[in-house]
């Protein structure tokens, strides 16, 4: 792919109506770009590729199709949000994918990171592949390209967004937000109506909770982490941290403790909790999370989830640790 430059000329947009006068210029371009073709996206629900999709249901409704797949490590309501943002108050032409079931059974019984990594990559290229494959007549593959990516990359969006064009299927690209900096979509993003939390979302790796699922994954234990990390997440809205904190999630180790619950002896996993404040994910800071606030979060995940009893503050800095547990 060619190297693109953004003009020196090119204003930055910082404000809604410099957004919306972006809009419109890429309203037009994507006209002037598909015609009446149809455009294929794979619309994960992260900032980028949502901010895309909005822009191009704006420019040409229903000849985009957007296929959202679930991979089952999505955090808790994700997507459902998607389903609701995109089809039911957009109107737009989604396909859902229910993948779950594929993902973790090839995932069963396999606990090192980075081949955890390349099945979740490899399966969501199939999937998405085999969707493709099912439509007809399609011309433009949309992509949530930002010029950081092109900066810092061959300018092909390097994580799990497509990772790879259906084979024997060639799409010319549609790459609207390609010039943008990431606080430039987010602006775009919320001119276009899509929902604060959507476009403000803290950065959520392609391999989702499989890479905060320590180890080999277990349904039991994704269901475990899934749930403690949405209480950490609604906790952290209601207290202002959400958009204080970089990043901050759950992770969970594959290994048990006892413990007691209603008199009884109880064995369950630990909960860890990590909160980081970085720049560039090179290095990063540990968020001091309020004692108090952190005794209720303890108390929540280990009185509401099943299989939690037990709740752990990582209290270390990148380096030495990376942000992801694995
Ligand atoms: P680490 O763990 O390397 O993470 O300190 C730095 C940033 O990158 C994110 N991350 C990933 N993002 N696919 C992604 O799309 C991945 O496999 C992946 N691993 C880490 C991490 O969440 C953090 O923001």
């Amino acid at each position: 792919m060619e190297k693109i430059i953004r003009p020196e000329s090119m204003e930055r947009i910082t404000t809604p109506e410099l957004a919306q006068k972006f809009i419109e210029e890429q309203i037009a371009e994507i006209r002037a770009q598909v015609g009446d073709g149809k455009v294929l996206l794979a619309l994960s629900g992260g900032v980028d590729s949502s901010v895309v999709a909005a822009l191009l249901i704006k420019a040409i409704g229903k000849q985009l199709i957007c296929v959202h797949v679930n991979h089952g490590l999505l955090r808790k309501g994700e997507p459902e949000q998607v389903i609701k943002i995109f089809r039911d108050e957009m109107d737009a032409n989604l396909i859902y994918v229910d993948a779950t079931d594929r993902f973790l059974d090839k995932l069963a019984g396999v606990s090192d990171p980075e081949a955890k990594r390349k099945i979740i990559g490899n399966e969501f290229i199939e999937v998405f592949n085999d969707e493709a494959m099912k439509l007809k007549g399609i011309d433009f593959l949309a992509q949530g390209t930002i010029y950081p990516d092109i900066l810092e990359s061959d300018g092909v969006k390097a994580h799990h967004n497509v990772g790879g064009l259906p084979e024997g299927m060639k799409f010319e690209l549609v790459e609207p937000v390609k010039l943008l900096f990431k606080d430039e979509v987010r602006v775009v993003g919320e001119t276009l109506g899509l929902p604060h939390n959507m476009v403000y979302r803290q950065p959520f790796p392609g391999p989702g909770l499989g890479v905060r699922c320590l180890g080999a994954i277990t349904r039991d234990r994704l269901h475990a982490l899934r749930e403690a990390d949405a209480i950490l997440c609604e906790e952290f809205e209601k207290n202002g941290l959400a958009g204080k904190v970089w990043q901050y999630f759950v992770a969970v180790p594959d290994f048990k403790s006892v413990g007691v619950r209603d008199g009884k002896r109880y064995e369950g996993w630990a909960a860890i909790v990590r909160a980081v404040n970085t720049t560039d994910a090179m290095t990063a800071t540990v968020e001091d999370i309020p004692h108090a606030l952190m005794h209720h979060i303890t108390y929540r995940i280990t009185h509401e989830v099943e299989g939690i009893n037990r709740v752990f503050v990582d209290y270390t800095p990148k380096p030495v640790g990376t942000i992801e547990f694995e």
